[in-house]
C-alpha cells in the first residue's frame, strides 16, 4: 500500500508513476491515464477529461460515450470544479442543479480539479451508473493521481490558458 491509499488506487498509482516516468506530453500521459482508471476502477460509464482552453473547458482523452465537447467555467458539475478548484462528490447528478447530462446512464459522479501551483489546468471527471458510487477514498485517490499527472506534464504543450509556450 501506498501513502495509505487502499486498492485499487495503490495500483493505480503504481502504474501512473511507470507510464509518466520518461514522458512530458500531456495528451499521452492524460490519454493513457484515462485507460489506466478505466481498468482499474469498476462500475465507470465514464473517465476523462476537460481541459482549460479559450476561458472555458474542452474535453480531452477519455474513455466511453461521447461528450458534450465545452462547458463554460461555473457550468455543471465540472464547471463548478473549474471555477473551485475543489472536488466535488456527486452521489446522484439528478439532484445537482444545472447537471449536464452527457450519457443517460450516469447517476453519479465525481470531478477533481488539475491546479499546477496556484493555476487550474483542467479537470478529471469520472461518471457511474451507481448511485453513491464515489466516497473520500476515492477522491484521495484521484486527487493522487491528478496531483501526478500535472507533476509529470509539460503543460505549455497543449494549449491550455496561462500555460503558452514561449
Ligand atoms: N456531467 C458533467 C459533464 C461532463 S460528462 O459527464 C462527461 C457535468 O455536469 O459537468
Amino acid at each position: 500500500m501506498k501513502s495509505g491509499l487502499t486498492e485499487p488506487y495503490a495500483e493505480l498509482l503504481r502504474q501512473a508513476e511507470g507510464l509518466f516516468e520518461d514522458e512530458r506530453d500531456p495528451w499521452a500521459n492524460s490519454a493513457n491515464a484515462t485507460a489506466l482508471v478505466w481498468e482499474l476502477l469498476p462500475d465507470l460509464n465514464w473517465a476523462g477529461f476537460y481541459f482549460l482552453r479559450g476561458g472555458g473547458l474542452i474535453v480531452g482523452p477519455f474513455q466511453g460515450r461521447i461528450a458534450c465537447v465545452r462547458i463554460a467555467l461555473g457550468q455543471g458539475v465540472c464547471g463548478a470544479v473549474a471555477q473551485g478548484h475543489s472536488t466535488m462528490i456527486v452521489p446522484d447528478v439528478h439532484q445537482f442543479p444545472g447537471h449536464i447530462v452527457c450519457d443517460a446512464a450516469s447517476n453519479s459522479e465525481i470531478v477533481v480539479p488539475l491546479i499546477a501551483g496556484d493555476r487550474l489546468v483542467g479537470v478529471l471527471d469520472l461518471d457511474s451508473p451507481s448511485y453513491g458510487r464515489f466516497g473520500e477514498g476515492d477522491a484521495a485517490g484521484l486527487e493522487m493521481l491528478a496531483a501526478r499527472l500535472v507533476a509529470a506534464c509539460d503543460w505549455r504543450l497543449a494549449g491550455i490558458d496561462g500555460f503558452e509556450a514561449g
